[in-house]
């Protein structure tokens, strides 16, 4: 929501603070040095654009942070792409996943089945029997439920399922409520006081092999005090286990890591590895991280063009050719997301507030309230800004639109990697059953 009193940041402010964006007089906006009005000219608007630099760049920092000390599994929900996913896999990173489609991405784009971690509260014995079958590395068991379940399928199948117990810590990740996982009301995992009897007893279950414990609060979370009350949490639980003769070999510390969208001051890797060191290093653990926004959140855009403005109070409309069924983050989540002119000469003009929407019939289509924008006219073009997690992921055909292209820069030139959706591919698969296509038209006559 714009209630913030800070004024939003400037145009230049939002490129300054992101390295792989730079404005040219003539080129206007570019994402890796690749003008990005060159691809919406190529292949119209909506387009997903990602940088491939950026990606690599910030596995490295984060990967290089977290040397010796954790291993990146990198979220495949944040952006599913193959090419995201093999992007990554070439780094040496593992997965986390959440479903069969997630595991089968993973392993398409070359990712071990051994270097899968398998998350989420409601797996499937389908999906667990699958993923027994393929040897994932880790199963994250978010119930006792769970647990007995999975026990079962594993024995059915002569395998033993190698499990963490995902801790509920119920710690408050101070982020949206619809992104916080680790209160006690919220769905996910279970709680502390549980573990040490669960734990007790997954360890004597045939069809299991006790890996150690998982740990997940939440998502945009800009603050390592969160972080450290939970990992100190789990240092707690790692004691207490041993203490009771428990193996514990393996924590799993989730992900989470914020980014700067506006004015959040994001963790640095260096602070996210100091709070990770603080509880958890020098016992002798297995340490895996699961990110998936730090490292491709800022490395993604959505190109769209006006359709055009419509004069209203308190401020214009400016009628964008993306909408909610392309970006549903501001829709779900309020959230804001930097937005700024691909023309340098529209950059460099005053603004006045303006509300942004897109066209899909929802109040709710909209990607700003009162955001300061130079006049711009229908055909100009803008670039979102932060969408390469939980952007084309989310995305819908919703008011059928179809699904936007998606794009990768790399080494000054960029490559189609989805093509845009065929207005014909809406509706493929799609049957009429006989009862109604051929049932006589009762209806009065059209003259
Ligand atoms: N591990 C688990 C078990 C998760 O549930 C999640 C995200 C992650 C890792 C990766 O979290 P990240 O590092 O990306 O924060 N659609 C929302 C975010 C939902 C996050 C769900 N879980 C958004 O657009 O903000």
């Amino acid at each position: 929501m714009d209630l913030s009193p800070i004024p939003d940041p400037t145009f230049a402010e939002l490129i300054a603070l992101r390295p792989h964006l730079s404005l040219d007089a003539l080129a206007g906006l570019m994402l890796d040095d690749v003008p990005l009005a060159a691809i919406a000219d190529a292949l119209g608007t909506p387009v997903w654009v990602y940088a491939a630099g950026a990606m690599r760049a910030r596995y490295r920092a984060l990967a290089g942070a977290l040397k010796n000390l954790a291993r990146v599994h990198y979220a495949v929900k944040a952006n599913d792409h193959l090419a995201v996913l093999a992007l990554f896999a070439a780094e040496g990173a593992g997965a986390d996943v959440v479903s069969l489609g997630e595991l089968r991405r993973a392993r398409r784009a070359g990712i071990d089945a051994r270097d899968v971690v398998f998350s989420g509260v409601g797996k499937t014995p389908d999906e667990l029997r699958a993923a027994l079958a393929e040897g994932v590395g880790q199963i994250n068991v978010e119930s006792a439920e769970e647990l007995e379940m999975i026990a079962a399928l594993a024995r059915a199948m002569g395998k033993r399922a190698p499990i963490a117990l995902r801790v509920n810590p119920d710690i408050d990740a101070g982020t949206h409520p619809k992104i916080t996982t680790g209160r006690r009301e919220n769905k996910f995992g279970i709680p502390a006081a549980a573990i040490p009897a669960l734990y007790a007893h997954a360890s004597q279950l045939a069809g299991i092999a006790t890996l150690g414990l998982a740990v997940h609060i939440g998502s945009q979370i800009t603050s390592a005090q969160p972080f450290r009350a939970a990992f100190a949490e789990i240092a707690a639980l790692v004691g207490a286990l041993r203490g009771a003769g428990q193996v514990v070999r393996r924590i799993d510390c989730g992900g989470g890591l914020g980014i700067s969208y506006r004015h959040e001051t994001a963790l640095s890797p260096e602070a996210f590895a100091g709070a990770l060191r603080a509880s958890l290093g020098g016992l002798d653990l297995e340490l895996i991280v699961e990110p998936g926004r730090w490292l491709v959140g800022p490395a993604g855009v959505l190109l769209a063009s006006v359709v055009l403005v419509k004069h209203a109070a308190p401020y214009p409309f400016v009628v964008l050719d993306a909408a909610m069924n392309d970006l549903l983050r501001p829709a779900l989540y309020d959230a804001w997301h930097g937005i700024v002119p691909l023309a340098a000469a529209d950059a460099a003009r005053g603004s006045a507030p303006h509300a942004i929407v897109g066209p899909v019939c929802e109040s709710s289509d909209a990607f700003a309230t009162a955001r300061a924008l130079p006049p711009l006219a229908p055909g100009a073009r803008v670039a979102i800004l932060d969408v390469g997690a939980y952007g084309a992921v989310m995305s819908s055909t919703y008011n059928a639109r179809p699904l936007a292209a998606e794009v990768m820069v790399a080494d000054g030139g960029f490559t189609v990697i989805r093509p845009r959706q065929e207005i014909a591919d809406l509706w493929r698969g799609e049957t009429v059953p006989e009862f109604i296509a051929n049932r006589p038209a009762c209806g009065r006559a059209m003259t």
